[in-house]
C-alpha cells in the first residue's frame, strides 16, 4: 500500500484549511511534521482503567506497543476507550460489553487510523473490543494483558476459582472471614487478568486460535517481561499488516472460527466463549450457529489441566508451551492452511511446538480427560438450545433426574437459599429465573448459584443447577446455562415450579422438563412477564434490542459491519 493511499491521508495528507486543522492540533502535543505525515497511523486502543485492575499495566504495555509501531515506520496514537472491569461493575460488566463494542467502533472509523491494536485483558474487554473493530473491518492486531502470577496462600497454590471454594468454606464454618480476608492479596499478587482458564483466559487463548494475534499471546504472564517484548513485536507487525492491506476479514474466515471452538474445547474454555464468538461471527458476517459448537466440540478431549477442569495455572500454561503446543496437538483436526496475522499459516506458526510438561498440556493419544470442554443441550427447557461445561462437572450428574426447587429471581435466591426450612435435598435441580439477557437485564454471572448451607455441612459440593444466566469462566460445577429462550421472553423455563421433574442427560444432550403438555400449556396462558423495563438511557435501549444467548446476545441493530468509510465529512 502506497502513503498516499492510507486511510489517515484522508486527513493529515489535506492542502488548505483542513490538512491545517488536521495537522497542527497534532503538532500542539510536540510532534513535527515527518513524525506523522505520510507514516501508517495506527491506534492503540487501550482499556487501562484503575477500575479495571486486570488492565491496571496497560499504559506500560501500550508504551511497547508504540516502540515497535515507530521502530516499523509507523505513527502510535493511544486512545481509551470504555473499559469493562469484571469484578467492579455493576450490575454486570456484559450488560455494557455492546456499549463498550459501539464505542470502539465509532472510535476507530472516525478517526485517521490505518491500523489498530487491541489491548485486551479482563473478560468482556477482549469480545467488545474485537467485535467492534470487525465492524469496521481494518488491519487489526489484538494484544492480551496476561495473566496474573498463580495466587499462593498457606502453601498452596491458588487462582480465581478457589473464590467459590473458599465462600463455601467460610459458610460452612470451615474458614473465617479473616483467614479470607488475607487470601485475597495472595490471590491477586501480581498485574494481569485471572490466572486460571476463566474468560479472559479463554478470551486470550480465542483471539490466538482465530488467528488474530502473534503466536504465544494468551499465556505469557502479564509480569513476565516477554509479554512487553511480544507487544512491541506486535507494534512492529501491525505496521506491515496495514502495508500488506490484511484486515480482520481476511483472517475470520468459517475455517477460523471452526479452528476456535475445536482448541476452546481442548483447552476447557469458559462458557462465555460460546456467547461471545457467536457474537464476533455476527460481526464479520460468518454464519455460525450454537450447533457448530457441538459439531466441533464433540469429539475433542480435553488436553489443558488448568483450573476449573484441573488443577493447574496460566503461568504453568505458558512454561508447558502455552496454545502452541495444543495448537501442535490438534494438527491433525485444525485448517492448518488459514492465513494468521503474522502472515503465516497455522501450521508454520505451530510446527515447532513441545509440551516440556505433559501433566498441563497433553496430547490426543493419552488426554488430559475424555470428557469435551462443551456441551450443546436441547429440550424443551431450552428450545434454542443451553450450554453445560463437562470437563468441569461431576460424572455422577451428567445424568440425572430430579425435582426442581425454584428461585424466581436472584433476590429470591439469596432470600431463601440459606433457610433451613427449604425443602431441598442432594437430588434435587436448582433452577434460577429472569437472569438472562433481558430479564435481569445483562446476563449476569450467576448460574453457578451457592449450594445450600445445610447441604453444604453434609459436605454435599455439587447439584445440578439449571438458569437462563452465566458462569463465571473460574466457576465449575454441574452448571446448565445460557437457556434459551429466556424465562423472561417466555421460555419454558418461566413456568417451571416446584416440585416439576426435569431430566439432564448431557450425553444425549438431552434437557426436558417432565410436564405434561397439557399442564405446560395451561401454565403458559397465565403467564406474565415480571421483568421491568427501563424507561430510559441505554438499558432501556439494550432491553429493546438484545438478543437471545443461542444468537450471541448482541443487540439486533449492531450486527454486521458498516465499514471504514467515514460517510459525511464537514469539512
Ligand atoms: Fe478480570 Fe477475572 S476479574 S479477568
Amino acid at each position: 500500500m502506497s502513503s498516499s493511499s492510507l486511510r489517515s491521508q484522508g486527513w493529515f495528507g489535506r492542502t488548505g484549511k483542513d490538512g491545517f486543522i488536521y495537522r497542527a492540533w497534532m503538532k500542539n502535543q510536540g510532534i513535527p511534521d515527518e513524525e506523522f505525515r505520510g507514516k501508517p497511523v495506527i491506534g492503540i486502543c487501550n482499556t487501562w482503567s484503575e477500575l479495571t485492575p486486570c488492565n491496571a499495566h496497560f499504559r506500560e504495555l501500550a508504551e511497547s506497543v508504540k516502540k515497535g509501531v515507530i521502530a516499523a515506520g509507523g505513527f502510535p496514537v493511544e486512545f481509551p476507550v470504555m473499559s469493562l472491569g469484571e469484578t467492579l461493575i455493576k450490575p454486570t460488566a456484559m450488560l455494557y460489553r455492546n456499549l463498550a463494542s459501539m464505542d470502539v467502533e465509532e472510535s476507530i472509523r472516525a478517526n485517521p487510523i490505518d491500523g489498530v491494536i487491541l489491548l485486551c485483558g479482563c473478560d468482556k474487554t477482549t469480545p467488545s473490543l474485537v467485535m467492534g473493530a470487525c465492524s469496521v473491518n481494518i488491519p487489526t492486531l489484538v494484544v492480551s494483558g496476561g495473566p496474573m502470577l498463580t495466587g499462593r496462600y498457606e502453601g498452596k497454590n491458588i487462582g480465581t476459582s478457589d473464590i467459590w471454594r473458599f465462600n463455601d468454606a467460610v459458610r460452612s464454618g470451615e474458614m473465617t472471614q479473616e483467614q479470607l480476608t488475607v487470601s485475597e492479596a495472595c490471590m491477586c499478587r501480581s498485574a494481569g487478568h485471572c490466572a486460571v482458564m476463566g474468560t479472559a483466559s479463554t478470551m486470550a487463548c480465542m483471539v490466538e486460535s482465530l488467528g488474530l494475534t502473534l503466536p504465544t499471546n494468551a499465556a505469557i504472564p502479564a509480569a513476565d517481561s516477554r509479554r512487553k517484548v511480544f507487544a512491541q513485536y506486535s507494534g512492529m507487525r501491525i505496521v506491515e499488516m496495514v502495508k500488506e492491506d490484511l484486515k480482520l476479514s481476511d483472517l475470520l474466515t468459517r475455517e477460523a472460527f471452526e479452528n476456535a471452538i475445536k482448541v476452546n474445547a481442548a483447552i476447557g474454555g469458559s462458557t462465555n466463549f460460546v456467547i461471545h464468538l457467536l457474537a464476533i461471527a455476527n460481526r464479520i458476517g460468518v454464519n455460525l450457529t450454537l450447533e457448530d459448537f457441538h459439531t466441533f466440540s464433540k469429539d475433542i478431549p480435553l488436553l489443558v489441566n488448568l483450573q476449573p477442569s484441573g488443577s493447574y495455572f496460566m503461568e504453568d500454561f505458558y512454561y508447558a508451551g502455552g496454545l502452541p503446543v495444543v495448537m501442535k496437538a490438534l494438527e491433525t483436526i485444525l485448517h492448518t492452511d488459514l492465513i494468521t496475522a503474522n502472515g503465516k499459516t497455522v501450521k508454520e506458526n505451530y510446527k515447532e511446538a513441545v509440551s516440556y510438561n505433559k501433566d498441563v498440556i497433553s496430547d490426543l493419544t493419552d488426554p488430559f480427560k475424555t470428557e469435551t470442554g462443551l456441551a450443546i443441550l436441547k429440550g424443551n427447557l431450552c428450545e434454542n438450545g443451553a450450554v453445560i461445561k463437562p470437563s468441569a462437572a461431576s460424572p455422577h450428574l451428567m445424568c440425572h433426574t430430579g425435582r426442581a426447587v425454584v428461585f424466581e429471581n436472584i433476590e429470591d435466591y439469596h432470600k431463601r437459599i440459606d433457610d433451613p426450612s427449604l425443602d431441598i435435598d442432594e437430588t434435587s435441580v436448582m433452577v434460577l429465573k429472569n437472569v438472562g439477557p433481558v430479564g435481569y437485564p445483562g446476563m449476569p454471572e450467576v448460574g453457578n448459584m451457592g449450594i445450600p448451607k445445610k447441604l453444604l455441612e453434609k459436605g454435599l459440593m455439587d447439584m445440578v443447577r439449571i438458569s437462563d444466566g452465566r458462569m463465571s469462566g473460574t466457576g465449575f460445577g454441574t452448571v446448565v446455562l445460557h437457556v434459551s429462550p429466556e424465562a423472561a421472553k417466555g421460555g419454558l423455563l418461566a413456568v417451571v415450579q416446584d416440585g416439576d421433574l426435569i431430566s439432564l442427560d448431557v450425553k444425549n444432550r438431552s434437557l426436558q422438563l417432565l410436564v405434561s403438555d397439557e399442564e405446560i400449556e395451561k401454565r403458559k396462558a397465565n403467564w406474565t412477564p415480571s421483568y421491568q423495563l427501563a424507561d430510559r438511557g441505554y438499558v432501556h435501549l439494550y432491553q429493546k434490542h438484545v438478543e437471545q444467548a443461542h444468537l450471541g446476545a448482541d443487540m439486533d441493530f449492531l450486527k454486521g459491519s458498516s465499514g471504514s468509510k467515514v460517510t459525511r465529512d464537514s469539512h
